[in-house]
């Protein structure tokens, strides 16, 4: 069964002592009893500190392991901080002019240092005006995996590559794509998967839905069978927010493990 996650992307807001707080905050709301950032950072298995299933991801990573690379950070520098990092979020496309091959070998550089991988994908929306949304989500797929094995993508239990399908129209803009789009997409997402011969058929792959998610519309989205969860930005700074959307998502994982 795959995994209910979800993700929230703080970008580039909170100092160290504000990430502290919103953690702890946040954590309180969910009942996830003592965490914060740091705990998290500090904990030997920053996968699950104290059983939580909370961990701490980077934003990006850099798609070489080492080398004269000035202000960027690779994978293995994260050991220790993080165990999931975002790849290919479209503002990293739209402001480092990041293309579907370079993502790919930040994908492949993060799995390779035993990170668990968010992939982003999404349309314009140009393009789903056009009609295009699922050429271009299929592309961006296709585009980015070329040149993985998508066993090592996954590692032993499977459960190292997810995909998050954000329609670039949706993020922070209030106007949230449609729980049976969103899931249409996510179809779109697992066939590319199959054809690039992902055992299972791209089954075994997560994907989250991520663009304007707030605890009013998240039940739209977990409702969906092929929806596992979350890439929640604005929201995911606001603690209340944030909470109702892990509780709401919480009785989605719940239900579904007891199905
Ligand atoms: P948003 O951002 O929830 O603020 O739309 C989502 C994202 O950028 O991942």
């Amino acid at each position: 069964m795959r995994p209910v996650i979800v993700a929230g992307n703080w970008k580039m807001h909170t100092t160290p002592a504000d990430a502290g707080e919103l953690a702890r905050t946040i954590g309180a709301r969910t009942r996830v009893d003592g965490v914060t950032v740091r705990d998290a950072l500090a904990g030997p298995d920053v996968a699950a500190p104290d059983g939580t299933g909370l961990a701490v991801g980077a934003q990006d990573v850099h798609h070489e392991a080492a080398g004269a690379f000035t202000g960027a950070i690779s994978a293995p520098m994260l050991d220790g901080l993080a165990t999931w990092v975002i790849v290919g979020h479209s503002e990293r496309r739209r402001d480092a002019c990041e293309t579907d091959e370079l993502i790919g070998r930040k994908l492949v550089a993060a799995r390779a240092a035993g990170l668990r991988a968010i992939l982003c994908v999404g349309e314009q929306l140009a393009d789903r005006d056009a009609g295009r949304a699922h050429d271009i989500v299929d592309g961006q797929v296709r585009g980015c995996l070329a040149a993985s094995d998508p066993a090592a993508l996954g590692g032993d239990d499977g459960r190292g590559f997810t995909i998050a399908y954000e329609p670039v129209w949706a993020i922070g803009t209030g106007r949230n794509a449609r729980g049976a789009d969103a899931a249409e997409m996510a179809g779109a997402i697992r066939a590319a998967l199959a054809s690039l011969a992902f055992s299972g058929g791209g089954d075994d792959v997560p994907v989250l839905y991520g663009g304007s998610v707030a605890s009013s519309n998240i039940d739209e989205f977990m409702a969906e069978p092929a929806i596992d969860g979350a890439l929640v930005g604005g929201a995911s700074l606001k603690p209340d927010e944030m909470a109702a959307i892990v509780a709401r998502a919480g009785l989605t994982a719940a239900a579904r493990a007891a199905a």
